[in-house]
């Protein structure tokens, strides 16, 4: 029996993250968070001081670059050549890092064979941009996880608040709407609903209700 592949895609806020663990959790599945190898590169390249729009500075970086995910407890920690940098890429600024260096067609083939590796290893649960479409696209379950840019907007902000009180609804609301458009729009693997995947929009749903609708998609789709 093969392993079972849970590919989450969606774009930025949608709670993605948090709903596909929780899922993960109550499943007993690996959780792999595609965007926190993106914005740990990100990261890389901004302490190296290469510019976010500097493809060439970024491609050159690679080979000293190393990304692994390790579960401690169940917890997914993201490291840097063996620096646990699972609190310092949660910043805006790294979020603008991951978007840049994800358009870099190089950086996406860096990481290809690491998830696909991840899903051949166990039942998992992987959460991404290009997940359904590029990475798995044999997955028997793909859910394309979304909701308005302004409900996405409101929770990242509330989310973000406590750590950053300069921060203001309009510019996360602008982040947001910047970052959509950077993601939909690169010409490497964009943002896009796979035509097989189950669009779940979580404009009006609280968390619990996200969850519950994933968990249920994901019976739906394994039952038979
Ligand atoms: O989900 P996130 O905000 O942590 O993602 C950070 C960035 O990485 C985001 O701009 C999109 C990009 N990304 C991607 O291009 N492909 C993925 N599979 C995951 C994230």
């Amino acid at each position: 029996m093969g392993y079972i592949s849970v590919a989450i895609d969606g774009p930025s806020g949608a709670g993605k993250s948090t709903v596909a663990r929780a899922a993960a959790a109550r499943l007993g599945f690996v959780y792999v968070d595609t965007g926190a190898m993106y914005r740990a590169i990100g990261l890389a390249v901004c302490r190296k001081g290469i510019a976010g729009e500097d493809a060439a500075g970024i491609i050159a970086a690679l080979p000293e670059i190393d990304v692994r995910l390790s579960y401690q407890d169940g917890a997914q920690h993201v490291l840097l050549c063996g620096e646990d940098v699972s609190d310092a890429i949660r910043t805006p600024e790294i979020a603008y890092y991951a978007s840049k260096v994800s358009a870099v067609p190089e950086v996406r083939k860096f990481l290809l064979d690491v998830q696909r590796d991840m899903a051949k290893k166990g039942n998992i649960l992987m959460d991404g941009r290009d997940i359904g479409t590029v990475i798995l696209p044999d997955a028997p379950v793909k859910i394309f996880l979304t909701a308005s840019a302004e409900k996405r907007a409101e929770r990242r902000y509330l989310e973000l608040c406590q750590k950053d009180r300069q921060l203001t609804r309009e510019s996360v609301l602008h982040d947001i709407v910047e970052r959509d458009r950077q993601d939909m729009t690169r010409a490497a693997a964009p943002l896009r609903q796979a035509d097989d995947a189950v669009l779940l929009d979580t404009s009006d749903m609280t968390l619990d209700e996200s969850i519950e609708a994933v968990l249920q998609i994901i019976r739906e789709k394994t039952e038979d």
